[in-house]
């Protein structure tokens, strides 16, 4: 589907990063790596589109859309370190540590972190959002931590040849990633002053298309080819990793994300704008080959 968002996503993040002419440049290179190389940017298309659908200005939430796909890139970079998911491959390129050195990854991954609050709380945001900019960065902050991503990440390994029940593996779906695709559909409703009803509609609405979304990752590791994933396949079974599809298969896993998708897009009803948009993200991220 074409990503009205994708262009101001694009052109604004790179304008984020600090100046490279430093002594401790290669971290900053380590950054730029990760974070300009081509990812789908869904997390931040989230974020503009709610605030556009609660009356929200795009262009003054861009910072905040920025700042959740740096948190992301963070997640990836650790993801793929050897102490993790030991990934040589990302985004269509070595990953970041088989670059840079695991060292560098790992304060690259930290500086990311801090520059997403460094950008959610500059003066000029605080300008335009006053109390709900520190708002939306605290549920950043939230869906990040410990009972949020990390928390899932953590769980994920934990469970690396075990034989976890299907609600542990769906905690740790809606943690792991499912956290990261909340965080900026609430933001987005924040900052445009949204009322309760509208953020119960949109966390059902992330939800669902987050769960999905870990759904259809996990089946791609296993039906997709390296060149069209930009990322290694079958690393899930080589970690001896239990998710939906080993304990499902992929016929009842692929029937689980059209429910899923369905009760997203069903949670768009209490929105009066046009949510045309985030129905067809919705579908179109259930059919995606990568
Ligand atoms: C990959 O996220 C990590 C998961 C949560 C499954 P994406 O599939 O959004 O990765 P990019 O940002 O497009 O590279
Ligand atoms: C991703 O899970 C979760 C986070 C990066 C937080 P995966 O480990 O399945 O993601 P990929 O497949 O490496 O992108
Ligand atoms: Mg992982
Ligand atoms: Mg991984
Ligand atoms: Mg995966």
């Amino acid at each position: 589907m074409n990503n009205k968002y994708l262009n101001i996503i694009e052109e604004y993040l790179p304008t984020l990063l600090p100046s490279d002419d430093c002594l401790e440049g290669s971290v900053v290179r380590s950054m730029k790596y990760s974070l300009l190389a081509s990812g789908k940017r869904i997390r931040p298309t989230l974020l503009l589109a709610f605030c556009e659908i609660c009356g929200g200005a795009v262009s003054s939430a861009l910072p905040f859309a920025c700042s959740v796909e740096m948190i992301h890139a963070y997640s990836l970079i650790h993801d793929d370190l050897p102490c993790m998911d030991d990934d040589d491959l990302r985004r269509g390129r070595p990953s970041n540590h088989k670059v840079f050195g695991e060292s560098t990854a790992l304060l690259a991954g930290d500086a990311l972190q801090a520059l997403a609050y460094q950008t959610m709380l500059s003066d000029t945001s605080l300008k335009d959002f006053g109390v709900n900019a520190a708002k939306a960065a605290a549920v950043l902050s939230r869906a990040s931590g410990a009972t949020g991503m990390v928390g899932g990440q953590v769980i994920d390994l934990e469970t690396e040849g075990k034989d976890p029940s299907l609600d542990v593996i769906k905690e740790m779906y809606l943690k792991k990633t499912g956290q990261l695709i909340k965080a900026p559909c609430l933001m987005g409703c924040i900052l445009s002053g949204a009322d309760d009803d509208k953020l119960k509609a949109a966390e059902s609405y992330a939800e669902n298309i987050g769960l999905a979304f870990q759904i259809v990752d996990d089946i791609l590791d296993i039906t997709s080819d390296e060149k069209t994933l930009g990322k290694p396949i079958g690393s899930d079974a080589e970690n001896k990793k239990v998710n939906y599809v080993t304990k499902l298969g992929i016929d009842k896993s692929k029937k689980i994300v059209a429910d899923l998708t369905k009760e997203a897009i069903n949670s768009l009803v209490v929105f009066e704008n046009d949510t045309d948009f985030l129905k067809q993200l919705a579908n179109s991220l259930s059919e995606r080959l990568y």
